[in-house]
């Protein structure tokens, strides 16, 4: 499968995505675990990203298109991708759009996963995440914690929070996505590729999906 997934910071993008890689073994894409590995290694694309990323700005489109245009012509897209966080403004779908057509690549849907805000809110603030950028698995304190408190389920490294997850990094990731991204949906309509999923249990959205892939 080659799928976009779209929604609010908080949605469950990341967690949708992981539950759907372990499925069929297609490929995650998250350009937010990309420019975390990056801040982590200290690179020039990290020192770059990271002011934008803690304020809960988006990173400019340039340097995302130059680490999509080479992870889309990777062996491993071959077996099917999930876009996470990716696009995330119009010149960015343009360009992917411009970039997929290069690659003879057509994509299957565009997920939008919608959630109520209370939601988002509260899942953002108590969400943790595995500090190895290699795993980066996701865990909530109310709905999934580690089996041992702080520590990854996985690779046994420290469970953290984001530095974008303050309350007030968060609200601006939130007026962001609705000025920049939310606008994206309206986009894939228009391509017919769209799909809403109103669903908070990602079990739900995985199904919504299988039904749309089938059909
Ligand atoms: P990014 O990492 O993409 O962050 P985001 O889009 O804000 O998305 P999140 O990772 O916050 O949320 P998610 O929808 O994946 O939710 P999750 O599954 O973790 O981007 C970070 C930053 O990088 C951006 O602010 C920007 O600066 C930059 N950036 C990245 N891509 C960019 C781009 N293309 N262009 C420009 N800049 C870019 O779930 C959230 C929590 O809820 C977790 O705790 C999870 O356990 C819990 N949860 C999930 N589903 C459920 C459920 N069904 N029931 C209960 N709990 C659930």
């Amino acid at each position: 499968m080659k799928l976009i997934l779209l929604g609010a910071p908080g949605a469950g993008k990341g967690t949708v995505a992981k539950m759907l890689t372990e499925m069929d073994g297609s490929v995650q894409i998250s350009t937010g675990d990309i420019l975390r590995g990056a801040v982590q290694a200290g690179t020039e694309l990290g020192k770059q990203a990271q002011a934008y990323m803690d304020a809960g700005d988006l990173v400019p489109d340039e340097l995302i298109m130059g680490i999509m245009e080479k992870r889309l012509q990777e062996p491993d897209c071959e077996k099917g991708f999930l876009l996470d966080g990716f696009p995330r403004t119009i010149p960015q779908a343009e360009a992917l759009k411009v970039l997929l057509d290069k690659l003879g690549i057509k994509l299957d849907m565009a997920v939008n996963i919608d959630v109520p805000r209370d939601v988002i809110l509260d899942r953002l603030t108590t969400r943790r995440t595995c500090s190895n950028t290699d795993c980066q698995a996701i865990y909530n304190v109310k709905s999934n914690p580690p089996k041992v408190e702080g520590i990854c389920d996985k690779c046994g490294s420290p469970v953290i929070q984001r530095a974008d997850e303050t309350e007030e990094a968060i609200s601006h990731r939130l007026e962001t996505y609705n000025e920049k991204t939310a606008p994206l949906i309206g986009f894939y309509e228009n391509e017919g590729l769209c799909v809403t999923v109103n669903a908070t249990n990602s079990d739900d959205v995985i199904n919504a999906i299988k039904e749309r892939l089938a059909a």
